[in-house]
């Protein structure tokens, strides 16, 4: 493939992952970052090597080292600002999820995204973990007849640490359902090629952060929560979350089951399982190349995103993943979050606006 320039804006955790896994496509040439944080410059400089150069000023970084695609993986509440800037410059984009903390904020930029004369890609990765990608692969060919219920579940470890401790509020984050949970929320979208109708959720901050304070402040951010969605489609779906199952790991589970059977996926043991109601059932281990899993905490989803994103670029295609993915992520969680405070279903319109 061509080669093309990359910058990357916000060096933090996500920033080191995205500078591991370009570092594993050498024809995606990372070029320049920016951080207004001294410390992650530092650590993050090391990590990409003397070729890159280090800004703390963004706009400075676009000025003078003019990438062709600009990676944004700053802090949820920054995207709303730091996309609007970028794009002046037109170079590529590719957004850490979520696309913003707000409904409003989200539909303005998937506005900028529609007349955006470049790619505009919103980082939603799940979908490309190689385990997910043969789950959703064996699906769309029809193996399981009409899906007509749909479960995802993350038992993990709480939030962790975060530069300036910004992910420790809502109004940063865009809340728990927003902030990661758009991740399932556009699996199950991508799974079922349907939008959802009505959402029910439940939840709160039972066990974690509940000691902690920042400036005072108590975190105000969920620690666990079911969300039931209904689809267009008919599907019921489930979402269950728990940030206090374990101190350690992620574990994922997501499974369909339709007319002829059930189709389950298991991260991070990277097995797909087929139970038939009739025939045989089959089970099978998804490899992962491993410096592809030893470049993040993504089970490999950055970096085949990132080779994805690049073919798009090179070839002119338009996003897999695109800023409309990231609204409609943004407004179920929104949704969920709704649903949480008033005890009380929310109906999505065929737009997924609610009121
Ligand atoms: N795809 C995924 O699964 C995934 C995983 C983790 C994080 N993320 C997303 O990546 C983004 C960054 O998260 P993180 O975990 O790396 O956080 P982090 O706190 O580790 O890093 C964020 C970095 O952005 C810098 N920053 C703050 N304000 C900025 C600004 N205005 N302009 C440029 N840089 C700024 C901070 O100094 C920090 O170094 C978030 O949007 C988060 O939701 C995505």
């Amino acid at each position: 493939m061509e080669t093309r320039t990359y910058a990357i804006i916000g060096a933090g955790m996500m920033g080191r992952e995205h500078i591991a896994n370009l570092a594993l496509l050498p024809e995606a040439k990372l070029i320049a970052l920016a951080d207004p944080d001294a410390g992650s410059r530092k650590w993050s400089g090391k990590a990409a090597g003397e070729d890159v150069r280090v800004f703390s000023d963004y706009m400075e970084m676009m000025r003078e080292a003019k990438p062709d695609a600009v990676i944004i993986a700053s802090p949820n509440f920054s995207h709303i600002d730091v996309v609007t800037d970028i794009a002046k410059f037109g170079a590529a984009i590719l957004v850490e999820k979520p696309l913003a903390t707000t409904v409003k904020d989200a539909r303005f930029l998937a506005q900028l995204a529609k007349s955006y004369p470049n790619l505009f890609w919103i980082g939603l990765e799940y979908r490309y973990m190689p385990p997910i990608a043969k789950f959703i692969d064996v699906l769309h060919h029809g193996l399981t007849g009409p899906v007509k219920m749909l479960s995802f579940r993350e038992h993990r470890f709480p939030f962790l640490p975060k530069v300036g401790d910004w992910n420790r509020f809502s109004e940063n984050t865009g809340g728990t359902l927003v902030e990661k949970c758009c991740h399932f929320f556009d699996l199950m979208r991508y799974a079922l090629q349907s939008d959802p109708i009505r959402i029910y959720a439940t939840g709160g901050m039972d066990v974690n952060h509940l000691t902690e304070r920042y400036d005072g402040r108590t975190p105000d951010i969920l620690d666990n929560a079911y969300v039931v969605l209904d689809f267009a489609s008919g599907t019921r779906a489930m979402l269950e979350l728990c940030m206090f199952a374990n101190l350690t790991h992620q574990e994922e589970r997501l499974h369909v089951v339709g007319t002829e059977g059930r189709l389950s996926v298991s991260i991070p043991e990277a097995i797909v399982d087929w139970s038939p109601l009739r025939g045989e059932p089959w089970s099978e281990k998804i490899e992962t190349p491993k410096d592809v899993l030893a470049a993040g905490d993504h089970h490999g989803a950055t970096y085949f995103q990132l080779r994805d994103f690049h073919d798009a670029l090179v070839s002119g295609r338009g996003p897999t993943l695109s800023a409309q993915d990231g609204l409609w992520s943004v407004k179920i969680g929104a949704a969920a979050h709704r649903s949480i405070e008033t005890g009380l279903p929310v109906s999505l319109d065929e737009n997924g606006d609610f009121t």
